[in-house]
């Protein structure tokens, strides 16, 4: 079995290695314009020849849960795509999102720029159940963080494409139940994949829906967000402030304006990150139950996007 990888900006080595200790069996390499085609591919980002010198792939494993950058190349019909399920993704996901909504909540950036006065002042406590959290998107990492916002006893909304039954979270889909959760969500959270339906999703007539003082966190794409709208809402006063992980060019062009904004939070893409050991572990995995005939989670259907 031949084993071909192919990820821009990722050192292969340490990948190689990790692929050939969990398949002694395969042959695995850095991918080189040229090379023989290979059974499984393990790719992020890879350029569209290397699709084109691999016709006979059994499964391409994307090296995250985003498929975006991968579907706008021209794939062979057919092609088995399986993204990263989880593999330790969605506690850091949980953990970013509930930091982001804690410190919102519990006032932390009042209380950091109190430090820096040497004041002491406390801020009245605030109801719990005011801060209403909005998921768009209740997939892999939705979920988790949805159950990790309930522990901390947030009011939980979702949104999804299908509905679906998470318990303690209300759920809404179709365009209705966009507007629905708009409504009434204090803490806006986008976890959906980039599509062509979902593309520009945070817009000024979306994020105007919001109730005034809302509060957005964006950790999918950046093309989920047409941020000179974002910049208006804020300007304006509408919305209180934001979390942003990913951004429309990144890394973030040093004279944006998002770097200096005073409402503004932002990490350079970071919020989950790909874990090596977690992420072969599954890929090896799923190399073997392909082998065996068996189903694999976490496959992507083209058409739909995601
Ligand atoms: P997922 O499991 O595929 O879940 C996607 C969710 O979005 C599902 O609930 C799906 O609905 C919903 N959805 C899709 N299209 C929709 C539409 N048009 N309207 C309403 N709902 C829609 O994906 P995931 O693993 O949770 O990851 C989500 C995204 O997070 C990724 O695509 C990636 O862009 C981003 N991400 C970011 C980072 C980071 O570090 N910032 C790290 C990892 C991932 P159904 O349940 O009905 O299918
Ligand atoms: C990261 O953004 C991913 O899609 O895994």
């Amino acid at each position: 079995m031949r084993v071909t990888f192919c990820c821009t900006d990722t050192q292969a080595e340490p990948w190689l290695a990790g692929l050939l200790a969990a398949l002694p069996e395969a042959t695995v390499s850095a991918w080189m314009p040229g090379d023989p085609p290979a059974d499984y591919a393990v790719v992020w980002a890879p350029p569209q020849r290397f699709i084109d010198e691999q016709p006979h792939l059994r499964a391409l494993f994307n090296l995250g849960a985003g498929v975006d950058a991968l579907l706008r190349l021209r794939l062979p019909p057919g092609l088995r795509i399986v993204r990263l399920d989880d593999a330790g993704m969605a506690v850091q996901m949980a953990e970013y999102v509930c930091h982001a909504v804690i410190r919102y909540f519990r006032e932390f950036d009042v209380y950091e720029a109190l430090q820096r006065e040497r004041r002491w002042a406390a801020r009245k406590p605030r109801r719990r159940a005011d801060f209403t959290v909005g998921l768009l998107g209740l997939g892999v990492l939705g979920t988790r963080v949805a159950q990790a916002l309930l522990a901390f006893e947030f009011p939980v909304i979702g949104y999804s494409r299908t509905p679906k039954t998470l318990p303690g979270v209300v759920n809404y889909h179709g365009s209705d139940g966009l507007s629905q959760l708009l409504g009434c969500s204090r803490v806006l959270v986008n976890l959906l994949p980039l599509t062509p339906q979902t593309r520009g999703v945070l817009n000024r007539d979306t994020l105007g829906r919001l109730p005034a003082g809302a509060y957005l966190i964006n950790v999918a794409r950046g093309a989920h967000l047409i941020e000179e709208d974002l910049l208006a809402l804020l300007d304006s006063g509408h919305l209180a402030g934001a979390t942003l992980d990913v951004f429309a060019t990144e890394p973030l062009p040093a004279q944006h304006p998002f770097w200096l904004h005073p409402r503004i939070t932002l990490t350079p893409h970071t919020a989950a990150r790909t874990l090596r050991d977690e992420s072969i572990a599954q890929i090896a995995s799923k190399i073997r139950a392909i082998e065996r005939g068996e189903p694999v989670r976490g496959m992507v259907d083209p058409l739909r996007g995601y």
